[in-house]
């Protein structure tokens, strides 16, 4: 009876637009109400949804909002998946051992010396898998700002503390040893998770070997452990990328998936690398794991295995995944730079966080006074989408917002890479695949000066 009623109410919730709170509220648990709450729908997933109802309504919009890899899963990656799509039984929830020895290799030749399988896990997404090791985490969290979208709300539906540091254009928005060191050495929580994202979602830029060692170092000091998402580290633009985890092996979690160096966000797969001190950690992973998702689907993780090859197939696709990005990053910053919108250089990953401070002035004369502002007032001007600075906790009153660059046709783009035979990748070699991402970047720079 009651299963019937709250079927019957879930339905209508989902259905209807009636305050979903009055509805659900007997059956949700007053313990927990308050975290959920206030949490909206991720402002990712809404700006991609406002644009889309926009763009339905006949307007010309160019969506700089949603930041999704834009080229095809390599296609040894999708063929393996074809092949493997006959596996059907459960998997041992850390991952299937081939896959947990070719993630281990792959790190041993490129980023961390001495790995092996046993420190690999396997979860649907790093998203999950962060969201659980938050779960079994004493302590709080420090996030450094602009950070990505979902962090904090995963840690205010746990009820951890959230302790930000506002980074600055100044210092690439990158935090250094001396801001960590300052803010823990104010911290009286016993247990510190620091998570540090490089390249860097919604910045673009990453840390340099004696950045990391420097906050290696302040880390070791205060024995915080380091949740090092690196989810855009094999889209480092020249190929540099280096983990914290090299100077810091025993306090640092490597987070990453096949979600954009692969182009596979909806296969879900995602991995950690623990420290081998750490077993304990990963075991309560696994039985927490063992009870929400069971393992990740097994067709995924045969085509996984694949995937974590360092063979031509997969390193001629990253050259030239690499090469379009930088290209195309490295235009958008330039063009904005020179027109006064303080722009950082893309170093990895495929985002901008353009700081319109400059304009401020001639801002306040349009209405705008905030990144929310700013963004709503683009849109409707210019039909160009970008995400508020605030999104990424930034304070609500700066001129911040992210770029993602990706409205192009990657597998088109790769094509033209491929065709070039010129050491150098320009825009124009781009032409005509990437001309939504020039016209959109003039549009922003016609509007400011208009
Ligand atoms: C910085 C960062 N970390 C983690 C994730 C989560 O990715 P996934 O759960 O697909 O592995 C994303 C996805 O957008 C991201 O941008």
């Amino acid at each position: 009876m009651i299963k019937k009623a709250v079927r019957k109410l879930t339905a209508f919730f989902y259905s209807s637009n009636v305050t979903d709170r009055l509805i659900l509220q007997p059956f949700m648990n007053p313990k927990t109400q308050s975290q959920f709450q206030n949490l909206g729908k991720s402002a990712t997933l809404a700006i991609n949804e406002h644009s889309a109802a926009l763009d339905r309504d006949g307007k010309d919009i160019i969506r700089f909002g949603f930041g999704q890899s834009p080229f095809p899963v390599p296609e040894v990656v999708v063929n393996t998946l074809k092949n493997f799509a006959y596996r059907k039984e459960y998997i041992s929830v850390e991952g299937l051992p081939e896959l947990r020895a070719a993630v281990a290799n792959y790190y041993t030749d490129t980023l961390v010396t001495d790995c092996d399988a046993s420190q690999v896990f396997i979860g649907p997404g790093s998203k999950e898998l962060m969201f659980l090791l938050q779960m079994i985490l004493d302590g709080e969290t420090i996030i450094p700002t602009p950070s990505w979208v979902s962090y904090p709300p995963q840690a205010a539906m746990l009820k951890r503390n959230v302790i930000y540091i506002q980074t600055s254009a100044d210092s690439n928005w990158l935090l250094s040893a001396d801001q960590l060191d300052a803010k823990l050495n104010h911290s009286s929580s016993a247990t510190k998770l620091l998570i540090l994202n490089y390249p860097g979602n919604p910045s673009g830029t990453t840390y340099q070997k004696s950045d990391l060692i420097a906050l290696a170092e302040i880390a070791r000091k205060h024995e915080v452990l380091i949740l090092s998402d690196e989810i855009y580290g094999r889209l480092n633009h020249d190929g540099s990328h280096q983990s914290i985890a090299k100077f810091y092996p025993e306090g640092t979690i490597i987070s990453s998936s096949l979600s954009k160096w692969c182009g596979a966000g909806g296969w879900r797969l995602g991995h950690f690398l623990f420290p081998k001190e750490m077993t304990q950690l990963m075991q309560s992973m696994a039985a927490a794991a063992s009870e929400t998702f069971s393992c990740v689907s097994a067709p995924v993780q045969y085509a996984a295995v694949r995937a974590y090859q360092t063979d031509e197939p997969i390193n001629d696709y990253l050259f030239h995944v690499r090469s379009v990005l930088e290209t195309v990053g490295n235009y958008c910053a330039k063009k904005l730079n020179d027109s006064g919108i303080i722009t950082m250089r893309p170093e990895g990953g495929f985002y901008l966080f353009p700081d319109f401070s400059e304009y401020r002035e001639f801002l306040s004369t349009k209405g705008v006074s905030d990144s929310e502002s700013l963004c709503r007032k683009l849109l409707e001007e210019t039909g160009v989408a970008l995400l508020p600075g605030s999104a990424f906790f930034r304070k609500p009153a700066e001129l911040t917002a992210r770029l993602a660059y990706v409205t192009f046709d990657g597998e088109k783009a790769l094509g033209h890479s491929r065709n070039n035979s010129s050491d150098i990748l320009s825009i124009d070699d781009l032409s005509p695949v990437c001309n939504r991402v020039v016209e959109g970047i003039s549009r922003i720079i016609d509007w400011i000066h208009s």
